[in-house]
């Protein structure tokens, strides 16, 4: 093979190896891409007008407005800080584990609570 064979070789491998630390350390989330699929795959169910999380809470996590709106006890994510904001807080098991989010269900994947996380923290933005 020639000289081109080998570069382009060489371009994927670092390609992958971005794309490897960018697995283990998430920033730049996107709403779009990665909040917006774990909130459809997981809460959507019963926060969606009309089912049995929205109707006991208020929330309906099907769009960013409502979503960002929150529910009968106000908003619940503080763009910047996923400390105080209680979507953190109910998914990673802070909360009363009584109300910790999926309802009855198992935790998010650590992935996934990371996401939410970063999201978060990033300033929650719909992107
Ligand atoms: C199986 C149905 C179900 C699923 C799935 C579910 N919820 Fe809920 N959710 C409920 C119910 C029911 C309540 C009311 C709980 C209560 O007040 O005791 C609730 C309440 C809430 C509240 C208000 C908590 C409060 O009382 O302050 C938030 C916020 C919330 N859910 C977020 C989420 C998020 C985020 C997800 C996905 C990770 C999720 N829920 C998945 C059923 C569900």
């Amino acid at each position: 093979m020639n000289a081109g064979f080998k570069a382009v070789t060489r371009g994927s491998l670092a390609a992958a190896a971005v794309l490897a630390v960018a697995a283990c350390a998430p920033s730049g989330v996107s709403y779009k891409k990665d909040v917006q699929p774990i909130l459809s795959k997981n809460c959507a169910e019963c926060h969606a007008p009309g089912k049995e999380g929205f109707i006991a809470s208020g929330l309906d996590v099907t769009s960013y407005q409502a979503l960002m709106k929150g529910g009968k006890y106000g908003p619940l994510v503080k763009p910047g800080d996923a400390l105080s904001s209680s979507l953190n807080m109910l998914v990673e098991g802070r909360a009363h584990p009584s109300i910790r989010m999926p309802h009855g269900r198992a935790k998010l994947p650590d992935k996934d609570i990371e996401i939410l996380k970063v999201w978060v923290n990033e300033g929650a933005k719909d992107n």
